[in-house]
């Protein structure tokens, strides 16, 4: 299947492998500043309505890639659909984000937990998996992804987002033991989840530990990187053939690269607040790096964007790979679109001349 792939510059730098152009793809690519995904949004009826109907997600998942140059495919979906599988309930009401009607409240919520069967209670992501790839045929590589244990572990203990995340902080500082066991039967599922991505057509899988850094440098290590890392052990590392690069990406992480490029991932993902070139620096080319552009950036004026674009080209810097460009967290849902397209045309303007050879 892999031999049909007509652009395959994002996996290649994924690998720090030569290419002509540094690969660009935005996170939430598909998503509400996307007048057309509004539409198929409301066709739906709620957000879950959307990411249950394999055909709806897939046309969703193709809409960036209709109007813009982008190197890559995510699937659209949600890192919550792990969480709900296992019972907990997830809705999403307007303007309010995710909510579960049932968050672990106790040790006997946490022990009662099973890593779900990822072609059973998860099987509309594997089917919207496995129809985006067809539909794809071949244009793009498609990324799977999966929230971290950490992270997931944030929105059950704590019935939704949080502003100081003192419930799942609680958890972990009174109950280690507790806190680990929820860790464990997550990673499991996080695992299973992923593989089956894989197995399904996803040819690249992303880690999202969105709340990372809301960890002691301590913590870190032994709650979210610890499990990143045993995730990763376990993930198949080939499929067709071909190598399907893993990418982490935690949020506020910058000070934790260099550990976090001995975790098995071949590319990290990076925030605005970290210059690449510091990153460069951290990770001692071990692993890929994919950023980091400020998504408030999009809201400037289209010169300030293309200055911005050079900037963080600049900041990699010359003569390698391992480049992938990216906002250094997801889409803003009121930025223009023709905005993002100035910022997506600068990389394409912009980057090739950093990987002249010889
Ligand atoms: O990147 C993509 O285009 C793929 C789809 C994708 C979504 N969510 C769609 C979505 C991905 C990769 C995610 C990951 C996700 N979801 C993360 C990790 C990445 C990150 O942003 O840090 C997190 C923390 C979530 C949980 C989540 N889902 C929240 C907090 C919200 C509400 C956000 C808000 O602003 O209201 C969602 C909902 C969600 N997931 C939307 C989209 C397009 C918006 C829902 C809508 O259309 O009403």
């Amino acid at each position: 299947m892999t031999a049909n792939l007509q652009n395959d510059c994002f996996l290649r730098a994924l690998l720090r492998e030569p290419v002509e152009r540094t690969p660009v793809w935005m996170m939430r690519q598909a998503g509400r500043y996307l007048p057309e995904y509004r539409r198929v949004r409301r066709q739906a009826g709620s957000f879950m309505d959307l990411c249950t109907q394999p055909e709806l997600a897939c046309e969703v998942t193709l809409q960036p890639l209709e109007r813009f140059r982008l190197d890559a495919a995510i699937l659209f979906s949600d890192i919550l659909t792990i969480p709900h599988a296992m019972g907990l309930g997830l809705s999403f009401s307007e303007g309010e984000g995710p909510r579960f009607a049932h968050p672990l409240r106790t040790a006997a919520d946490i022990q009662r937990l099973a890593a779900p069967d990822p072609e059973n209670e998860l099987r509309y992501v594997m089917d919207a998996v496995r129809l985006i790839r067809r539909s794809l045929n071949g244009r793009v590589p498609l990324i799977g992804f999966s929230g971290s244990p950490w992270t997931l572990a944030c929105y059950m203990v704590e019935g939704g987002s949080s502003r100081d995340y003192a419930k799942v902080k609680g958890l972990l500082y009174d109950q280690p033991q507790l806190m680990h066991q929820l860790l464990e039967v997550l990673s499991q599922a996080v695992a299973a989840y992923l593989n089956a991505q894989i197995a399904a057509g996803a040819q690249t899988v992303m880690l999202f530990d969105t709340w990372g850094g809301v960890l002691s440098s301590e913590d870190y290590r032994e709650f979210s990187l610890g499990y990143a890392r045993r995730i990763s052990a376990a993930l198949s590392p080939e499929a067709d053939g071909r190598r399907v690069p893993r990418i982490l990406f935690t949020k506020g992480g910058g000070q934790w690269l260099s550990d976090m490029a001995d975790a098995g991932y071949d590319a990290l993902g990076v925030d605005w607040t970290t210059p690449l070139s510091v990153a460069r620096a951290a990770v001692t080319e071990r692993v890929a790096l994919q950023g980091n552009l400020d998504p408030v950036v999009l809201y400037a004026a289209p010169e300030t964007i293309r200055r911005k674009v050079q900037a963080t080209l600049a900041q990699f810097g010359h003569g390698a790979s391992g480049h992938v460009f990216n906002l250094g967290h997801g889409i803003l849902p009121d930025v223009d679109p023709a905005h993002a397209e100035t910022m997506i045309e600068a990389v394409h303007e912009f980057s090739p001349a950093y990987h002249v050879h010889g």
